[in-house]
This record gives structure tokens, sequence and C-alpha cells, in this order.
């Protein structure tokens, strides 16, 4: 019984809610084309927060979607799965979330940070994954390309006497301000701020705050270049 009601308590904000949302998405989650489009921008308004049209695909996964609040013009594309515990996931206007892209608040401590919010003309690539216990903000015109990773916690793990599971966790949170765009695999850790049109190169992990107009590269991320200063990098596309 307890197992039930962890696994409950892991899905949905109580049991009503569970049966409601599974009801919804069973009837409505795998109805291909364009019919399930519109069904789903229809029916998903009984278990979210959706602000005009949206496009949901097929095979989408949520959790506790009284939690989720689409803008209009959303996008998301099959296989995305967005587990949005306390402190929710929001997505702004006319932001693309693609293929298998993975939105996990992961809020099972009442962190008061916790959530995942994004702006306005954005795209999250395919396959990325954001963590969002301590607070993930992305800002407008951000763009990830495929298999970023966003986390925005760290177990403790200093002391050598005690296992990391026991010494508790820290959770700062992440932030990317507008028109940023970061390299295919690259990692953001824990309490970065990557400031307004940087660049993060492909597989970089990001450590430390980056300064506006900059690209960073490596591991850990260092800054390669200031755009301000030289001649500026064209980035139109992910
Ligand atoms: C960061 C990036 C944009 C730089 O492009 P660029 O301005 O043409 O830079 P250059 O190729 O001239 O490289 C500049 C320096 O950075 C280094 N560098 C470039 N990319 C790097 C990376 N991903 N990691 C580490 N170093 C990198 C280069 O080796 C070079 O070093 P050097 O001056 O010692 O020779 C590009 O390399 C990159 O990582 N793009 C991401 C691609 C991607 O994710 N695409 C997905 C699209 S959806």
């Amino acid at each position: 019984m307890d197992a039930f009601k962890l696994y409950i308590s892991r899905q949905a904000s109580s049991f009503g809610r569970y049966i409601w949302e599974q009801l919804i998405l069973t009837l409505f989650g795998q109805m291909p084309t364009v019919v399930g489009v519109g069904l789903r921008a229809l029916a998903y308004r009984l278990i979210m927060h959706l602000e005009g049209i949206v496009a949901i695909e097929k095979d989408v996964r949520v959790r506790f979607a009284n939690n989720v609040r689409l803008a209009k013009g959303v996008y998301l594309d099959e296989g995305v799965y967005l587990h949005a515990c306390p402190g929710g996931i929001e997505i702004g206007e006319n932001t693309f979330v693609m293929h298998r892209a993975e939105l996990h608040v992961y809020n099972f401590r009442d962190l008061p940070k916790a959530g995942i919010k994004i702006g306005s003309d954005s795209l999250i690539g395919e396959y990325c994954v954001i963590r969002g216990p301590g607070g993930v903000n992305i800002g407008d015109r951000v763009y990830l390309s495929p298999a970023v990773h966003i986390y925005s916690s760290n177990h403790e793990c200093g002391d050598p006497d005690v296992c990391f599971i026991d010494q508790g966790i820290t959770a700062k949170g992440v932030t990317i301000e507008d028109e940023c765009w970061i390299g295919a695999m690259a990692v953001v850790l824990d309490g970065v701020t990557i400031g307004r049109r940087s660049v993060v190169a492909a597989g970089a992990v990001v450590t430390k705050d980056v300064p506006p107009h900059s690209l960073v590269a490596g591991v850990p991320a260092k800054v390669i270049r200031d755009f301000r200063r030289n001649s500026p990098l064209e980035v139109t596309a992910a």
C-alpha cells in the first residue's frame, strides 16, 4: 500500500487528479495526424492550463498536468515528457519542444525555487534534459541544440564518512538569459547564469557564470571570445 501511495504521489497532485489526467491522456494521447493534434488542443484544456491554440503531438507524457502552463503557439513534439511537480512548468508563446526532450521539475523535497520557465520564441532541441529542483529560467529566443542537459541541483558529497544520498542536496537554480544559443550536448550545472546573447560551444560543461555576449567552450567551459570586441558569430538557427 505504501508503494502504491508513493507511486501516485509521484504522478499527480491527488488520487482523483491521477485518475482524471490518465483518463484524458489515455483517450486522446495516441491519436495520430492533425486530427489528434486538434483534439488534444481542446481536450487537454481539461487537465492543464492552455492559453490559446497549442500543438501537441501524440505520445507526449505529462505528469502533474495541473502544474503545466502553455502559452499560445507552443509546439510539443512526439515523445516529449513534462513532469511538473510543485513549482510547475511554464512555456512561453511560440516555443517549440522537440522530440523526446524531458522537462522534469524533480521537486520531491518541497524546494522553494523549483520550477521550469521558458520564455517565448525559444527552442528546446531533441533529447534535451532539463531538471528544475533549484529553478530553471530560460529567456526569450533561446535555442538549446540537441541533447543539452541542464541540472539545477547537486548532491552534497564532501563528507567521506557519509553516503552522498544522506548528505542532502543544494539547489541554487540556473538562468539562461535572452537570445543565447547552447550547442549540442553541452551541460549546464547548478548555480550558473548564462548572460544575454552568449553562445555555449558543443560539448561544453558550464560550471560558472557566463558574461553576456561571450562564447564559452570546453570542460570546464571558459570564455574564448567576447562578441562585443570581435566580429559577431552569426546565430540564425539551432
Ligand atoms: C562554438 C562554435 C559556434 C564556434 O564556431 P566558430 O566561431 O566557427 O569557431 P571556430 O571554429 O573558429 O573555433 C574557435 C576556437 O574554438 C575552438 N572550438 C570550437 N568549437 C569548440 C567546441 N565545441 N569545444 C571546444 N573548443 C571549440 C576551436 O578549436 C578554435 O580553437 P583555436 O582558436 O585554438 O583553434 C562551434 O564550434 C560550435 O560548437 N557549434 C555548436 C554546433 C551545434 O551544436 N550545432 C547544433 C545546431 S542545431
